[in-house]
């Protein structure tokens, strides 16, 4: 089955009132691809501005959310907060949140499940250090990452996942075209082994790290590469030509 190309643009911790108007004005003028699933992830602050002002048709998501209902969580966003607000997606199991935040695979496979149930989207998360991949433990690790979610949730459709090697994150050095690809090919075959076929065929697998408007043409075009989680380049014009990589 042919999986929509889905773009993420993951702005962090970073913006302005001033430069995130920008930013979704750049979008909202700009021609994209219609066949491109477009998702923009700003500060929480910022989520229910950008979601008033960004055109129809593209997603807002939120960076973060947490897995009870609406409580006495200080410093929490709840599943139906979020749906409240117009805001479809969320972002789970960053390495940033991981590793800074101390995140477990459990913890994000208990939000995960939260969020998907709630009928909010998920861009699952998952990648290796450097001194994993190092070590050759790549795949052992993503796999890891992968049972413990898959052991939380019954519906993969509300999710696509993100592969982003932590090495690659920021640093401006990109995964090769078959680091990626390769990659992706074992998370789409543990999907078809452990999960099912259908899942396996119809789960988006993006790439995450460094992608910037030069190197997203090469890797839109592997086979088991459905799309983008874009960080620093998606604050720049430039994200609009990581959409249109796949035309
Ligand atoms: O979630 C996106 C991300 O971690 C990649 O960041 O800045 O390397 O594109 P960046």
């Amino acid at each position: 089955m042919a999986r929509k190309f889905f773009v993420g643009g993951n702005f962090k911790m970073n913006g302005t009132i001033e430069s995130i108007k920008g930013i979704v004005k750049n979008l909202n003028e700009a021609q994209l691809d219609p066949n491109v699933e477009v998702v923009i992830a700003p500060p929480a602050l910022y989520l229910l501005l950008v979601r008033d002002q960004l055109r129809s048709g593209l997603e807002v998501a939120a960076q973060n959310v947490f897995d009870k209902p609406n409580g006495a969580f200080t410093g929490e966003i709840s599943v139906s907060q979020l749906k409240d607000s117009g805001i479809t997606w969320s972002i789970l199991g960053h390495s940033e949140r991981r590793t800074i935040l101390g995140e477990s695979d459990e913890v994000v496979a208990s939000k995960t499940k939260y969020a998907t149930e709630g009928g909010v989207g998920v861009i699952w998360c998952c990648g290796e250090s450097l001194e994993e991949r190092e070590a050759g433990k790549t795949i052992e690790v993503i796999e890891k990452q992968l049972a413990a979610v898959s052991a939380k949730i019954g519906d993969w459709s509300k999710v696509v996942i993100a592969y982003e090697p932590i090495w690659a994150i920021g640093t401006g050095k990109v995964a090769s075209v078959e680091q990626a690809q390769e990659v992706h090919a074992a998370i789409r075959s543990w999907l078809k082994k452990n999960v099912s076929e259908k899942v396996a065929d119809e789960t988006r697998i993006l790439y995450g790290g460094s992608v910037n408007g030069k190197n997203c043409k090469e890797l839109a075009k592997e086979k088991d590469i459905d799309g983008f989680l874009v960080g620093g380049a998606s604050l720049k014009p430039e994200f609009v030509d990581i959409i249109n990589s796949n035309q």
